[in-house]
């Protein structure tokens, strides 16, 4: 691991002043003691973030996230606590000497190296869009041609290959760079004793990561009869990972959290256009099939994706496709499409910025109505068609992890289609039986239990579901310890009641429940600010974290019409599920250890007592099931 050292650390977060940093991210303006704007983590129309510059430290009181410099960059940029004091140390010329390993240096030289290369060809490649003869003459007017301007060719970083076999290779072997990082990046191919450019006669678009650098590039060719492929790309390398990158976010970052909006294309040139028309919160899968990490990555600035593709078969399919991991992903999913034969690119260039903002707003679907629509022709008259296309939407529905939204959806699924909810509800469980493991049979294992042994990543997933469940409750508890149920109830004392008889495995989570149960036989309302301002950082950032997880729809949703319940109004419903999911976990859980002990045990008296418990467990397994069954989708 490299280290920053300490004196450089204190040195970073004496300087960076909050005032300053925060300011590069959103305007504030000063009222009073401090300084406010729209918080940049949520949606809001008022202001709610404030900034002390007093105190060293921003706060918004509509989300609840809060901290010092440091924490604001991390949780802007989405990035850990080392390339937080790394951006800020830019920011301040303050020179970072990192200690650094040996067995590191090696991989970070190589790393490092092939940035320095990229960056270089991108410089190189710019160099000859603009100022070289083939440039000026070939690649220049074919970006002109396609309607895009020098401040976008500059902003994106655009530029030309030569038609030349080694024009990049030569020039950057002159200058010194290295054989072997030219190969690693992909820039040069080796045949043999031959070495040429990968990329020759083509525009240049660089792909850049989060923090601006260029990970690798797309050339177009310029000519539309040849054999030669339309676009070549850079492979895999150390600093590009495709399934972790999207087109444009860097450019695209700080729109896509304000509009809290992230729209996703296909293509290069779509990305490029729709920047250059103001629509700026656009990224793009870049011709491969959408990927979870892209997903999570988007993730990070909104909850909220509309896709816009292509209008033909292909693109329908890429979108159903799409749609799916979307909601896999707990994120939201709008669906645009364009005529026949149109891609946003042409399409925004053929009606105009004004028109084409107006149709995307128009025409964007949810879910729900884009598969509805796409399935209904043919399902009208015909019910093998429509059950098949029901099955199709709920499936998606089940993708959802979220109970509530998961519960809006087949409620308004039951309404377009005219079918009790009822039918629904059974179909739907029906799905998640296959889905899920089979539900284990409350009868006595005869012979050995049906297990095979754990691969190590398996295990590790079980923790991850474990702490999501045990997180819900927290989050659960943290955000409306001073909210009443609907009949007066105090919900705190409620949700905490259920919990008795559960042990909390993660420790910060042990640790927050016992702080409950202590204030609570004080005051049953609690303001979430108690464990906010908490003496002991580890309770107050756990706190923090829960109360930004926060359930939050966005107005967008309202605008198409789908009604959601805001999660107060369901908070009985919320906490029952939370509890009994968990519940449901713990029991799985215990079933497989028991299960595990089962294999080992070779005294009689023993093995009989374990299976008895196990029946018992299982037991207590389709009892949770069958309520969760109930009260999930009720
Ligand atoms: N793509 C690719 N390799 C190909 C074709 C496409 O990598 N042989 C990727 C590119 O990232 C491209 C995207 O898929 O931007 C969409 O492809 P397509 O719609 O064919 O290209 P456009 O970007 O729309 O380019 P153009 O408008 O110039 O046809
Ligand atoms: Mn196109």
């Amino acid at each position: 691991m490299s280290r920053i050292p300490q004196e450089t650390v204190d040195q970073i977060i004496q300087q960076a002043d909050i005032v300053e940093v925060v300011g590069d991210f959103v305007t504030l303006k000063k009222k009073g003691q401090n300084m406010w704007a729209p918080c940049p983590f949520h949606h809001e129309k008022s202001p709610s973030f404030s900034v002390s510059p007093a105190k060293g430290i921003y706060k918004c009181f509509g989300c609840g996230k809060a901290g010092n410099s440091l924490q604001f960059i991390m949780d802007i940029e989405g990035i850990g606590y080392v390339d937080a004091l790394k951006y800020l140390a830019r920011k301040y010329a303050i020179a970072i000497e990192e200690e650094v390993t040996p067995e590191l240096t090696q991989a970070q030289s190589e790393k490092e190296s092939q940035y320095i290369l990229s960056n270089f060809a991108k410089d190189y490649f710019h160099d000859i869009l603009l100022n070289h003869e083939q440039g000026k003459s070939i690649g220049l007017p074919y970006f002109k041609d396609r309607g895009l301007a020098m401040p976008t060719i500059q902003r994106f970083e655009l530029g030309y290959s030569l038609e030349a076999w080694d024009g990049l290779t030569a020039k950057a072997l002159a200058q010194g760079f290295q054989l072997e990082f030219l190969e690693s990046t992909g820039l040069t191919i080796r045949k043999e004793d031959k070495k040429y450019d990968r990329f020759r006669a083509r525009v240049m678009f660089p792909i850049h990561n989060l923090s601006g650098r260029v990970v690798g590039f797309g050339g177009r060719t310029l000519k539309s009869n040849d054999k030669t492929p339309k676009y070549v790309n850079s492979p895999e390398s150390e600093i590009y990972h495709k399934s972790d990158v999207l087109y444009g976010m860097y450019q695209a970052k700080q729109a896509i959290r304000s509009q809290d909006l992230c729209y996703l294309v296909e293509g290069y040139l779509d990305v490029l256009s729709l920047s250059q028309g103001g629509i700026e919160n656009v990224v793009a899968s870049s011709g491969t099939s959408l990927t979870e990490g892209q997903i999570k990555l988007i993730g990070r600035y909104t909850k909220n994706i509309t896709v816009l593709y292509d209008g033909d078969a292909a693109g329908i399919k890429a979108s159903l496709r799409g749609i799916d991991l979307i909601l896999e992903g707990g994120l939201n999913v709008n669906v645009v499409l364009f005529p026949d034969k149109e891609d946003p690119d042409s399409y925004i260039r053929k009606v105009g910025d004004t028109a084409f903002k107006k149709y995307i707003d128009t025409n964007a679907k949810d879910f729900i109505s884009f598969k509805t629509e796409l399935l209904s022709q043919e399902a009208e008259h015909n019910p093998v068609k429509k059950a098949e296309a029901i099955r199709e939407i709920i499936s998606s529905i089940s993708k959802i992890p979220d109970s509530i939204k998961r519960a809006v959806f087949l409620q308004r699924c039951s309404v377009i289609f005219g079918i009790e909810e009822q039918v629904l509800l059974t179909e739907y469980n029906k799905l998640m039986k296959q889905e899920r493991p089979k539900p284990a049979s409350p009868t006595i294992p005869t012979t050995e239990p049906e297990l095979t042994p754990q691969p190590e990543d398996e295990v590790a997933a079980d923790d991850a579901i474990l702490l999501h469940h045990e997180r819900e409750v927290l989050r659960l508890l943290v955000n409306y310890s001073a909210h009443q149920l609907p009949e007066g109830e105090p919900f705190l004392p409620y949700l905490l009641a259920q919990l008795e008889d559960i042990d909390f495995k993660i420790p910060i989570h042990a640790r927050l429940i016992t702080l409950f149960q202590e204030v609570v036989k004080q005051s049953s309302l609690v303001s979430p600010d108690y464990f906010i301002n908490y003496p002991d950082g580890e309770i107050r950032q756990e706190a923090i974290s829960l109360l930004t997880d926060k359930f939050e729809l966005s107005e967008n949703w309202e605008t198409h019409q789908i009604f959601v319940p805001r999660e107060t109004d369901m908070l009985q419903f919320a906490a029952d599920t939370a509890v009994l999911r968990l519940k449901w976990r713990n029991v799985q859980q215990m079933i497989k250890e028991n299960a595990e002990l089962l294999k080992t045990e070779k005294d009689f008296p023993e093995i009989m007592k374990i299976m008895t418990l196990i029946k018992t467990l299982q037991q207590y397994e389709v009892e949770i099931g069958a309520q969760l069954g109930v009260v999930v989708v009720r």
